[in-house]
């Protein structure tokens, strides 16, 4: 099992910080929110800075676990932080002696998973804390979206940090077709302090087929797969896969 202890844009809170400004509300909460509906517990698996997390505790019991103590920092501090029950946990191995009616794993956080053996193991984490008429939802890019087909890519965008301003964020990435691991490397400028923060991090890709057979493995049943958070239907070249299932 690999160690994540490397991967500093989720340990270090120099870089952490800024995760809550580069990745904000979206389709992916709007659908894991909807799904909730008539749940009466929550596990966010990968829960990060507990923006999702803290909304689902507005009415349900919630478990929010994250192995990165600068993430749990970010998200015990957000408004409705106090109703969440965080766990520094991994995703691989926690067992929390109860089960839930929703589980969630969002923001692509399946794919921190590196290996074979990482993702069964994050898997069966899952089917062993569902309730037995409880669901799951977690979302993977495609390897066969056409977009994500870039060996090499690098992009610059303007964020707006709450306390520290303007920011300049790059990110910069190389995927291996061959292992289908992408390299990245995530970087901020603070415009006002000209401050420069960045780090390096890997994910993998999964192809569908793959997945479902994983998933078989360890007593899940997909009910629905979708290409996007949308909600419309898995095809090929879609650039996601967001599978939603119970217990097999
Ligand atoms: C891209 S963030 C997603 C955070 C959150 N789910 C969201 O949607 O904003 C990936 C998260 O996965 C977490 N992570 C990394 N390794 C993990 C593991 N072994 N078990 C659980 N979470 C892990 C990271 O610390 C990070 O908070």
């Amino acid at each position: 099992m690999n160690s994540i202890s490397d991967d500093p844009l989720y340990r270090d809170p120099s870089l952490a910080q800024f995760y809550d400004s580069a990745n904000r509300w979206g389709p992916d909460f709007d659908f894991c929110m909807t799904l909730a509906e008539g749940a009466q517990s929550a596990l966010d698996l990968g829960c990060g800075t507990g923006e999702l997390t803290a909304a689902l505790a507005t009415t349900r019991a919630v478990t929010g676990v994250d192995p990165a103590a600068a993430m749990l920092d970010i998200a015990k501090a957000r408004p409705g932080g106090d109703k969440v029950q965080w766990v520094e946990g991994d995703a691989r191995t926690v067992r929390l002696g109860k089960t839930f009616d929703l589980i969630v794993l969002t923001g692509h956080a399946f794919q921190v998973f590196l290996t074979e053996e990482d993702q069964r193991a994050a898997l069966a984490t899952i089917a062993s804390h569902l309730s037995p008429t409880g669901r799951f939802v977690f979302d993977t890019r495609n390897p066969d979206f056409q977009g994500e087909r870039d060996v090499r890519h690098s992009s610059v965008r303007r964020l707006e940090h709450p306390e520290l301003g303007a920011i300049e964020a790059f990110d910069e990435s190389h995927y291996d077709e061959a292992t289908g691991i992408l390299s990245y490397e995530n970087g901020y400028h603070v415009l006002s302090t000209g401050a420069r923060f960045s780090g390096r991090a890997k994910i993998l890709y999964t192809s569908r087929d793959k997945l479902l057979s994983m998933m078989e493995d360890v007593g899940l049943a997909v009910e629905a797969w979708h290409g996007d958070w949308d909600g419309n239907p898995f095809h090929a070249q879609a650039r996601e896969i967001i599978p939603v299932g119970r217990l097999a």
